[in-house]
C-alpha cells in the first residue's frame, strides 16, 4: 500500500479520488493569509496553545454552538486519537460500525478498548438502533458515529439521531459525532443540539475548506469536558499557525465558495453514477451520497476491488481504494472513490473505469 501512495505523491498526473480531499476551488483569502503568515515568519514563535481566538469563534459560529468549548487539534485525528486515550481506557467497548473509519478503531484498540463493529453493509448503509441497543454492555462508554458516514456517504436524519442519542442519555455514554464531511449532507442534524452534554464533535477543516494538508482540527463539547481533556492533548503547544490563519480565512469567506462547490460535487457524482449505471455487476449502495465520497459496490462482477485500485492507479494515473481499508467484513465488495476534485479528472475516472473492468471481467 505504502507504494501506492510513494507512486501516487511522486506523480503529478495522478487524479486523487483515494482520500476525500476537496481539491475544489474555494477562495484566494486563504492562500494570502498563507502567505501573509509566512511573511510576516509567524512560524518562529509557538501559537496561543489554546489557539486563535479567532479560529476558535469561528468554529463554535460554524456550529452555531455557542454554549460548548472546544480544544483546536492537528486535523480531527488528533481530536480523535486524544479522545480515545480519555474515554477508551482498557477493557471499555464502543460501539463502531463496519465499514467504517478504522483509523479511529485502531486508535480505540492501542489502548486495549474493544470496537463492535456492527456490520450496516446493508438495508440502509447505516446503523440500525436496534443493533446499537443489543450491543451496548456495562463496558460500553461511547457511540462512534460518523455522518455523513465514511465510506458509504449515508446520513442520519433527524429522528434517527434523536434515536440514537436518547440511546446514549439512557445508557449515560458518550456520543461521538464525527462531522468530517457535514458540509457535503443537504440536510445534517448535529447531535450536540440534542443531546449536548454527552455529545463530543470531532471537527475537521480538511475536507469542506480544502485544507487536508494543513492538518487543522477540533474537538468540540461541552466546557467542563474540554477544560478536563485539555491537559491531555498532544498538541500541548497549539498547532501550525499558518494552518489556522488559512482556518480563519477559509471559515470567513465560507458562504463565498461552498455553495459552488457543493454544486460541483453533485455534478460529479452524478457523471459517476451514468458511467456506473452502465456496467453489468455494478451499482452504487448510496446515491445521491451526502459526503464527498462514494462507494462502488462490484460484488456481482468477477473483479477484485485491489486489482481495479491497481490497475486505475498503475494505468490510468487514477488513484481509488479499494474497501478492505475501510471493511474488514465487506472490503472485498466494493471501491470507494471520492468526487470532490475537478470535473475534468473525474471524466478521466468516467472513461477509465469501463476500460479496466471490462478487462478484469
Ligand atoms: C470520518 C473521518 N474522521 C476523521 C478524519 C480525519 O480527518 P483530519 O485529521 O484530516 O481532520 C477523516 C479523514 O479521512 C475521516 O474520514
Amino acid at each position: 500500500m505504502s507504494n501506492d501512495f510513494d507512486y501516487a505523491h511522486t506523480n503529478k498526473n495522478v487524479v486523487w479520488m483515494s482520500q476525500n480531499t476537496n481539491h475544489l476551488p474555494t477562495h484566494s483569502a486563504i492562500q494570502e493569509a498563507i502567505k501573509t503568515s509566512a511573511n510576516n515568519r509567524e512560524y518562529t514563535k509557538y501559537p496561543l496553545a489554546s489557539g486563535l481566538p479567532e479560529l476558535r469563534q469561528l468554529i463554535l459560529d460554524d456550529l452555531n454552538l455557542p454554549n460548548q468549548d472546544l480544544h483546536i487539534t492537528n486535523g480531527g485525528t488528533e481530536a480523535l486519537y486524544c479522545l480515545m486515550r480519555h474515554i477508551q481506557p482498557k477493557g471499555t467497548e464502543m460501539i463502531t460500525s463496519d465499514p467504517s473509519y478504522f483509523v479511529v478503531h485502531k486508535f480505540a484498540k492501542l489502548g486495549g478498548a474493544k470496537c463492535t463493529d456492527i456490520p450496516i453493509y446493508h438495508g440502509d448503509y447505516k446503523f440500525d438502533i436496534e443493533d446499537i441497543k443489543n450491543a451496548i454492555n456495562p463496558s460500553t462508554k461511547s457511540i462512534f458515529l460518523i455522518d455523513p458516514i465514511n465510506p458509504l456517504g449515508s446520513t442520519y436524519s433527524k429522528d434517527e439521531k434523536k434515536a440514537i442519542c436518547e440511546v446514549a442519555e439512557d445508557h449515560n455514554i458518550w456520543l461521538i459525532d464525527d462531522i468530517t464531511y457535514r458540509d457535503y449532507a443537504p440536510n445534517h442534524t448535529l447531535a450536540a443540539n440534542l443531546l449536548p452534554e454527552k455529545t463530543i464533535t470531532a471537527y475537521s477543516v480538511s475536507k469542506n475548506c480544502g485544507l487536508a494538508g494543513l492538518r487543522v482540527g477540533s474537538l468540540v463539547g461541552p466546557k467542563d469536558f474540554i477544560k478536563e481533556i485539555r491537559g491531555t492533548m498532544v498538541s500541548d503547544l497549539g498547532i501550525s499557525v499558518v494552518g489556522q490563519r488559512a482556518s480563519v480565512a477559509a471559515l470567513e469567506t465560507k458562504s463565498e465558495w461552498l455553495p459552488g462547490l457543493l454544486e460541483t460535487a453533485r455534478h460529479n457524482q452524478s457523471l459517476i453514477k451514468a458511467v456506473v449505471d452502465k456496467i453489468d455487476g455494478v451499482e452504487l449502495p448510496v446515491y445521491p451520497s451526502a459526503a464527498s465520497m462514494m462507494v462502488i459496490d462490484i460484488a456481482k462482477h468477477k473483479a477484485n476491488p485491489q486489482d481495479v485500485q491497481d490497475k486505475l492507479l498503475y494505468e490510468h494515473d487514477i488513484f481509488v481504494r479499494a474497501g478492505n481499508y475501510v471493511s474488514s467484513r465487506f472490503g472485498e465488495n466494493f471501491i470507494r472513490v471520492s468526487f470532490s476534485i475537478p470535473t475534468p479528472e473525474v471524466e478521466r475516472f468516467i472513461e477509465a473505469f469501463p476500460k479496466v473492468m471490462e478487462q478484469l471481467s
